[in-house]
Order: C-alpha cells, then sequence, then structure tokens
C-alpha cells in the first residue's frame, strides 16, 4: 500500500490501513432491465432469492448502525435501482438519520424520467446515469435492449427536477465506444453533467474482460489532448476514484483509472448487498451476512460492535492485487469463472452495486 496522503474522518473507524469507514453502497436489488457487456453479459441469472432481500425497514436499521461507525455518504446502486418498489420511500427514510449528509443514486436512466421527481421529492440528492455510448444501435447491441432514447430522456429531465450534480459514467472498452469520448463530453456539457470515463475491470460478472480491452487513463487523456489541447488536473484532496481535470473551457471530466492506477489505499467503502451481505471491497470473494445477524435477533449494539471489528482489520486491496498479477503472471484474465458465479451470485458486480 503505498503512503498517500487520504481524507481521515474525524469520527470514523479505522481499518488496518488508516482508512476510514465513511461511505456505504446499499444494492437495492440483484435485478436489472439491461444486460450491459460489462457487467451481465447473459441473459439468464441465478438470482437472490426473493425471501431473502432485506425489506426497506431492515435495510435502513443496517444502514443507521453503519452510519454510527463513520459512514455519511449512501450510495443507492443495484442491479437496476429503479427496478425495486417504492424507492422514494427508503429514500425518505433514510433522510430521518442527519449523520447521512449524501444519499446519491447510480441507475442506467431508463426509468429515471418516470420516477426521478419523486425521488428528489423523497429528499434523493444526486444522481450518477451510467452512459456509455450516444449511439442506438451500439447501445443495443451494448445491452441487449433498445431504450437509450429513454435514457436520454431521464438525463435530460433530472435538472428540470431539481438535481444537481449529475454525473455521467462511462466504461471506456477498446474496440466498443472509444470513438466517443468527444461526443460523451460534448453531451455531458449540454446536459450539465460531469463525463467520468471508468477504465473496464475485471470484476465478478466480466467474463469477456480482457487487458487489451482497456482504454487506460493514459489513451483517454492522449485522446482528448488531441482535441481539446491542453488539459489540467483538478488538486483536490478526495478519496473519491475519480481524478478530475480540466478542459481549457472549465468543463471538468474525471476518470476512474481502477485497472490501471487503483486507488485501494484511499478506499473508505464498503458495499452491502440487497439480502445483507456486507462485501467489504469490490473484488472481495466473501463477506458477512449481516440479515442472518439482524434476524437471528441480535441487538444492534452487537452488530454495531462486529461491525466495527470487522473493520478494524479491514486490510483489502481487491484492484492492487489484481494489477499485481501483471508482474508475477505477465498475465490477467477473467478474475471468477462462470461455474463459481453461478453458484454464488454475490460473486456479480450486479448483486454489489456498480
Ligand atoms: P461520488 O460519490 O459521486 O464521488 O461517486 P464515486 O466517484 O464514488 O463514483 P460511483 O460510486 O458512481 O462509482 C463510479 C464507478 O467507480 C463504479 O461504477 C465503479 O466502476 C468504480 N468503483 C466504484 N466503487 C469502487 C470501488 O470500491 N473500487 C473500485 N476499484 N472501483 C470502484
Ligand atoms: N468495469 C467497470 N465498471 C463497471 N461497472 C459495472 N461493471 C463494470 C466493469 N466491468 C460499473 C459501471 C456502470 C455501473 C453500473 O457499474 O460504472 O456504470
Ligand atoms: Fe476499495 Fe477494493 Fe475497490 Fe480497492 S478494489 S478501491 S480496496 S473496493
Amino acid at each position: 500500500m503505498s503512503a498517500v496522503e487520504r481524507p481521515q474522518h474525524p469520527t470514523s473507524v479505522q481499518d488496518a490501513w488508516g482508512r476510514s469507514l465513511t461511505s456505504l453502497r446499499v444494492s437495492v436489488t440483484d435485478r436489472c432491465n439491461l444486460r450491459c457487456q460489462y457487467c451481465m453479459p447473459e441473459e439468464e441469472y441465478v438470482w437472490l432469492p426473493r425471501e431473502t432481500l432485506l425489506t426497506f425497514e431492515e435495510l435502513v436499521v443496517l444502514t443507521n448502525l453503519f452510519t454510527l461507525q463513520g459512514v455519511d455518504k449512501v450510495r443507492i446502486t443495484g442491479g437496476e435501482p429503479l427496478l425495486r418498489k417504492n424507492l422514494p420511500a427508503f429514500i425518505a427514510m433514510l433522510r430521518q438519520n442527519s449523520r447521512i449528509q449524501d444519499i446519491a443514486i447510480t441507475t442506467n436512466g431508463v426509468l429515471l424520467a418516470e420516477q426521478g421527481q419523486d425521488l428528489f421529492d423523497a429528499g434523493l440528492h444526486r444522481v450518477t446515469v451510467s452512459l456509455d455510448t450516444l449511439k442506438p444501435e451500439r447501445f443495443k447491441a451494448l445491452t441487449r435492449r433498445d431504450t437509450l432514447s429513454q435514457v436520454f430522456e431521464g438525463i435530460e429531465s433530472v435538472t428540470k427536477m431539481g438535481f444537481v450534480g449529475l454525473k455521467l459514467d462511462t466504461v471506456a472498452m477498446k474496440g466498443y465506444n472509444d470513438d466517443e469520448l468527444i461526443p460523451l463530453i460534448e453531451y455531458g456539457k449540454r446536459v450539465n453533467g460531469e463525463v467520468r470515463f471508468i477504465e473496464y475491470m475485471d470484476v465478478g460478472g466480466a467474463n469477456d474482460w480482457s487487458p487489451d480491452k482497456v482504454l487506460s487513463r493514459k489513451e483517454i487523456l492522449t485522446e482528448l489532448g488531441r482535441y481539446y489541447g491542453e488539459i489540467e488536473p483538478v488538486v483536490e484532496m478526495s478519496s473519491a476514484p475519480a481524478q478530475r481535470f480540466r478542459l481549457s473551457d472549465g468543463t471538468i471530466f474525471g476518470i476512474i483509472s481502477s485497472t490501471t492506477v487503483p486507488f485501494c489505499s484511499t478506499c473508505d467503502r464498503s458495499r452491502l448487498t440487497a439480502d445483507g451481505m456486507w462485501y467489504l471491497c469490490l473484488y472481495a470473494k466473501s463477506g458477512l451476512d449481516l440479515r442472518k445477524l439482524l434476524r437471528s435477533g441480535r441487538s444492534d449494539e452487537d452488530i454495531q460492535s462486529i461491525i466495527q471489528s470487522v473493520w478494524r482489520v479491514r486490510k483489502d486491496r481487491g484492484a492492487e492485487e489484481r494489477k499485481e498479477l501483471e508482474h508475477q503472471s505477465g498475465r490477467r484474465g477473467r478474475y471468477i469463472e462462470i461455474d463459481r458465479l453461478r453458484q454464488d451470485p454475490h460473486l456479480e458486480m450486479h448483486a454489489r452495486g456498480g
């Protein structure tokens, strides 16, 4: 672990590397209405059994316990979170907790025009929409669905609903959308959204991943620099995965370089799946079953102290370990075999949130 400066949260529990627990990603469903190549490339999946899904009340109990350990930022993910019924009610319940300063959602945008206003009215602060292409045919090839116009409609309606801080997340992949970096930045300008290019990661369900499909931060900057001229890094102290840059006209964009320049040393996040498994790392192969603790009647104090003691010994640095493989074997292939993914759906990216 490199000894980089990292912001330390004054009241948060620290892990073995001195990393705070400040951000919780709560997946509210493992289902999705798209089939993105890099996340859910197959049509059929083994889904989490419905009876194991936590109710909103249970998710709120757990989230509140996390906030007592330092969490002040909650991101709602999926699968596609807007597929979970009554999501505004969940947001309103989270808003009751004054320790939570930021509630954001990561969505594919398909149902956003329909649901965004109710989410805003319930107290959701920010929206991040996944947008990998501006071309309908390509969208269809990439997601197996023909719903790009709905995504545009969603993106273009959020500002009117009252949201600020829109982000557009693009997984940059060679041979898929590497010719759309500039159009995506231009689209971002038009809709007042900050575009972030994400390096293709070899996580769970990305079973088509290979190193030659990764468009690296370096390549992204070179390509954008050729067109826009000088690109200046934005200097800021942050544990956010995106490194931000400024174009000469003031436009800000981000790059999330999880694959070529991992940022585990500042990682302050963990993940709760829709059925209550707690994962300390995006790459973790096992997690802690908080549903079992909750449903077996363990007291809040007990669960809180378990969360604290587990975080204290956390040493996860999954993305860095994956990167080190390149030096050891020279080859970095698929992370988890398909058979193993089928046996344990928690290993999929769509179960633990993008
Ligand atoms: P903000 O709260 O807006 O700063 O969100 P964020 O920058 O944390 O980004 P977001 O949660 O939208 O995540 C963007 C992308 O970063 C995800 O879709 C993943 O591709 C990647 N990412 C998110 N969390 C992790 C993580 O814990 N580890 C790694 N390696 N990558 C992550
Ligand atoms: N590589 C990078 N990002 C991914 N996501 C899902 N799978 C991957 C992957 N293999 C992220 C993307 C997407 C969000 C839902 O999850 O950012 O927008
Ligand atoms: Fe955090 Fe694991 Fe992602 Fe590294 S790979 S940034 S430790 S979640």
